[in-house]
């Protein structure tokens, strides 16, 4: 009796969420759904063994977690490439069409918040995960169940992962914010940066309160729904029970296309929640497949991001500061201003040469730019409103820190002076970060603090830093976890693969690219530690700045002595091939036919199951791709009438990345 009450609440509460918040024609009260779920929450409360995984009582939080578990990705989560005019739009146009040559696209709001993957189990919300680094991302779900626009159950029984945005409505951020300052609390910077942090709280109660929305605009493995285009795609996420937007257009040609970027680029203020540019999508799942993919971003898919906007502020004073490389940036300090949602009190100059000849002084109304994450940057100067008090900006002549006198090269002023504190605290901050080793837990302002107190004054000293334990949980924000956290951190990075390392040693002119092309290249430290610089200038991409650059790196004598250190700490020095993850292979089903030359068959399946890829025998709607070589069987006449893709070797070897 009293479960099957609960079943019907249940079915009437969700029933109403679903018209209010997905179709946005409410056919019940307020008062009349307050008193459903009055009625819901006592009987659950007193019947705990009967509450439902998808009652909405989950929508008003209460789960607790105690941290975020790691969840990977089937499908990685890619991000989009940019383009920023007309120009860059027709060069993407032009780009599909060589493979493709009547493209149509789907064109959407690009939405401003952050992605979202929700997999459905048998019609029920099971996961809901962040995109993480793209292929492992943190399991968000007791959060997200509170987000009412997110559908606890579906409306068919299937098994399903659908991924779109979590975004906050500008009215929710407005009124987040004014009741922020109302208790004399720092107000959010922007829609996104609330949403994202809404996501990550552990107490579910928090981003119950924030008020969050979310959009479904993309189904990562439609074809399995015998689906032909992403347009019937969204349909198809929309009869779900998804929300998705309104505002998706279909266009026949580029004319249509830029059409609509005019139109938005116009009216996006009208939105009820923030954009920042529109996403073109080739809508043909079949031309996606030929178009396919670059390691990061899908080449059937861009993002047009609007034009940066400017505003004017007071610039207060230049300051200095040296980075890793001892290069010395003057910096404007400013009167904040909001630009594009976040706050913004200062900006980088670059160099003298760019300040002289834009004549920036101090006390000038200039104007800021800052485009998506980029630093912000000063434009130029507003010289109508100068008052003739305004000071001629000067280079100073010594380091701000170690006062040794800079040493000018190209445009650029260096402190050349090795000890230089803030040129080792910044090595040691690049040394930790994310393309680098990647140790998490250590904030700039830690790393500070551990050089300054002496606990960290090199990168070797890190991996002796469990000698600090002791002291470390005296420190005022500390607890024996976050240092374990720490400590567990730095100890795993001590297996990166090589190009890790060689990119957070921080040799000049060696990017985290770089480094991976020698890393590749030369496999191990020793190899490319006895490299020749006219060896290293034969690689591809490495000109004589970087050749000379890694000799003299491993020509230095303190170099030398550090490397062989961070060796006998058991640091690994070798490069680890995890290209053997390759995205393109992970999660498909392939069958392979016919004599394939220079490969035997099991050889074939090593390598494609070593990068995640499933190898079966026979042909079935179940197939991914039939790999094809020389005389193959009947599987290729099958697995053309199932419509199947078809690989010959050289396809397989560029997807094998070999
Ligand atoms: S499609 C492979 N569609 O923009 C498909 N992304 O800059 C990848 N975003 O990571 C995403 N609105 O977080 C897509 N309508 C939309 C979007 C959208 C916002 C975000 C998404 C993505 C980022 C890329």
């Amino acid at each position: 009796m009293i479960e099957k009450r609960i079943d019907e609440l249940i079915e009437i509460l969700n029933k109403a969420n679903y018209e209010y918040h997905v179709l946005d024609s409410p056919t019940i009260t307020d008062q009349e759904y307050d008193s459903y779920l009055r009625e819901l929450i006592t009987l659950e409360e007193e019947h705990p063994d009967l509450k439902r995984p998808n009652s909405p009582t989950v929508r008003v939080g209460g789960e607790v977690i105690k941290e975020f578990n790691k969840v990977t990705h089937e499908i990685p989560m890619l991000s989009l490439s940019n383009v920023f005019n007309e120009d860059e739009i027709r060069l993407f146009d032009e780009r599909v069409k060589k493979e493709v040559p009547h493209p149509k696209y789907v064109c959407e709001l690009k939405i401003d918040g952050l992605s979202v993957s929700l997999i459905y189990e048998n019609g029920k919300l099971v996961r809901a995960a962040t995109r993480g680094d793209g292929v492992t991302g943190e399991d968000i779900t007791h959060n997200v169940k509170t987000i009412k626009s997110v559908p606890l159950k579906i409306k068919e029984d299937i098994d399903i992962e659908v991924r779109g945005e979590i975004y906050m409505s500008k009215y929710s951020f407005n009124k987040i914010n004014e009741e922020r300052l109302s208790k004399g609390q720092e107000p959010l910077a922007n829609p996104r940066n609330a949403a994202a942090g809404s996501v990550r709280q552990l107490d579910s109660k928090i981003a119950a309160k924030r008020n969050l929305d979310c959009f479904i605009y993309h189904l990562p493995d439609a074809s399995r729904y015998g689906i032909k285009t992403h347009m019937e795609a969204l349909n198809y996420m929309k009869s779900l029970g998804f929300v998705v937007s309104d505002n998706n257009r279909r266009v026949e040609n580029i004319d249509e296309l830029l059409e609509f970027i005019d139109y938005w680029t116009t009216n996006r203020d009208s939105l009820p929640y923030e954009i920042d540019g529109i996403v073109i999508k080739v809508d043909d799942l079949a031309d996606q497949r030929k178009l396919g993919y670059t390691v990061r971003t899908p080449r059937w898919a861009t993002a047009y991001k609007f034009p940066a906007s400017l505003v004017f502020t007071h610039l207060k004073d230049i300051i200095f500061t040296v980075g890793r490389t001892g290069q010395v940036t003057p910096n404007a300090l400013l009167d904040p201003v909001i630009v594009m949602g976040s706050k913004v009190s200062r900006a980088t100059l670059h160099n003298e040469e760019n300040i002289l000849k834009k004549d920036i002084r101090i006390g000038d109304v200039v104007s800021i730019i800052k485009a998506g994450d980029v630093i912000p940057e000063v434009t130029s100067v507003n010289k109508e409103r100068r008052t003739g008090k305004e000071v001629v900006f000067k280079m100073i002549e010594n380091c701000p820190i170690c006062h040794t006198k800079l040493v000018k090269d190209d445009a650029s002023y260096y402190c050349v002076n090795p000890l230089c504190d803030r040129k080792k605290i910044e090595g040691l901050i690049h040394f930790v970060s994310r393309h680098a080793m990647n140790i998490e837990g250590f904030g700039q302002r830690i790393i500070e603090d551990f050089y300054n107190m002496g606990y960290i004054k090199d990168v070797v000293d890190f991996y002796h830093l469990d000698k600090y334990k002791k002291e470390l949980m005296e420190l005022e924000g500390f607890g024996s976890k976050s240092i374990n956290n720490l400590l567990t951190s730095i100890e795993n990075s001590k297996n990166n693969s090589l190009e890790r390392l060689l990119f957070g040693l921080g040799i000049r002119h060696v990017g985290s690219k770089m480094a991976k092309t020698l890393a590749k290249t030369y496999k191990n430290l020793d190899n490319l530690m006895n490299a020749s610089f006219d060896e290293l200038v034969k690689i591809n991409d490495v000109g004589d700045v970087i050749a000379r650059s890694v000799v003299d790196y491993f020509s230095d004598q303190d170099n030398l002595e550090m490397i062989d250190k961070l060796k006998s700490l058991n640091i690994n020095m070798s490069y680890l091939d995890n290209s053997k993850n390759s995205e393109i292979l992970r999660g498909k089903t392939f069958v392979v036919t016919g004599t394939l030359n220079g490969y035997t068959r099991d050889e074939i399946k090593e390598e494609i199951e070593s990068r995640g890829g499933i190898v079966t025998n026979s042909v079935s709607s179940k197939t991914d791709v039939l790999v094809v070589g020389e005389n193959p069987g009947s599987k290729y006449d099958k697995a053309k009438a199932l419509n199947i893709t078809i690989w010959d070797i050289d396809k397989l070897k560029e997807s094998l990345g070999d």
